[in-house]
């Protein structure tokens, strides 16, 4: 699963760890919520010479790595022990939403939000832009949580659309907004990084699409999705929307046959943000030029050639 996720990012991002333009030597980076790590060995294998720190609340990393590795068990919420403007680079993926702790109870969830993910993004934006050296860089990729389809092949009743509804509906309820991808630029602006730059990528959930790149990426997505189903929502359902765990499975159930189904045309935007000023969705400006708010517009075949481009 670790690599076949590493696969699809590899990929997504056409075989680049990152985008923002670190150069040939950075000396301290860290990897923000890091999971298995799989990143934060990628890049420390690239920069043999750099210091790598990798955290997360979860003890989940390998321990034998190389040397210029440290995995460091922590809140990413909590006061940081690091030096201000130490950094020449930050990284950060897949922290939106929250995975609930087990035997979470309903009446928990107070607590809950208080220890895992993100509740505060302006505040997290801030401290990373604290710990950041001048000159460095932060690179963060969202994707969003709300499936679309440009031929109505996802239909508005389908088991899909209850799935993301629902998931963002607990989000909420347990104050962590799933579909933050659309504010990451204001709040890294604010933040007080300059010259962010937002690039959107197409993610396939099937192999659907025409073009072979984006249709071996919908693979890895496909395989992905019918494993990580369960593990996005089961626990929302049962702990903050208060399901009944059959109930829970026999849906997501309904939701894996339908992600098989060759019909169905979806995929989710992904965002990778170390620069234009557009406000992306919902932008204010008049027929925006700007790359988020093309992105946002355009159909999936506009987004195959641009990804071609
Ligand atoms: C969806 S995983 C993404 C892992 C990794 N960034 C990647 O892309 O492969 C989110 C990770 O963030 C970690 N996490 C969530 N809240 C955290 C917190 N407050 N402090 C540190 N890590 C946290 C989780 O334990 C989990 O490993």
């Amino acid at each position: 699963m670790q690599q076949l996720t590493k696969r699809r990012w590899l990929m997504l991002l056409k075989g680049e760890l990152y985008n923002a333009p670190i150069g040939d030597s950075p000396q301290n980076i860290l990897d923000l919520g890091t999971g298995t790590g799989i990143w934060a060995l990628d890049i420390a294998e690239k920069f043999p010479g750099a210091h790598v720190i990798g955290n997360d609340i979860s003890p989940i990393q390998p321990t034998w790595v190389a040397p210029n590795i440290e995995f460091i068990v922590e809140d990413f919420e909590s006061e940081w022990t690091y030096d201000t403007n130490h950094f020449d680079f930050i990284h950060a993926r897949c922290l939106a939403g929250y995975a609930p702790p087990p035997r979470l109870c309903f009446n928990e969830r107070t607590s809950l939000t208080r220890s895992r993910c993100v509740a505060d993004w302006p505040g997290f934006m801030r401290r990373i832009f604290d710990h950041v050296k001048p000159g460095g860089y932060f690179e963060i990729h969202e994707s969003a949580v709300w499936a679309r389809s440009d031929d109505d092949s996802l239909k508005p009743d389908s088991a899909l659309m209850e799935w993301q509804k629902a998931l963002n509906r607990a989000g909420e309820m347990s104050g962590r907004e799933l579909n933050i991808y659309r504010k990451l630029e204001g709040w890294m602006m604010d933040a007080g990084f300059e010259d962010v730059t937002v690039k959107v990528y197409t993610l396939p959930f099937s192999p659907w699409p025409r073009d072979p790149y984006l249709k071996a990426i919908g693979r890895y997505q496909a395989v992905q999705l019918q494993q990580a189903i369960d593990s996005y929502s089961l626990r929302l359902y049962t702990q903050v929307l208060g399901w009944g765990a059959d109930a829970a499975k026999i849906h997501n159930a309904v939701v894996k046959r339908e992600l098989r189904e060759k019909k169905l045309h979806a995929y989710v935007p992904t965002y990778s943000l170390p620069t234009p000023f557009c406000l992306g969705h919902g932008c204010v400006y008049t027929n925006c030029e700007q790359s988020c708010c093309l992105w946002e517009k355009a159909t999936s075949s506009e987004i195959v050639s641009r990804w071609r481009a």
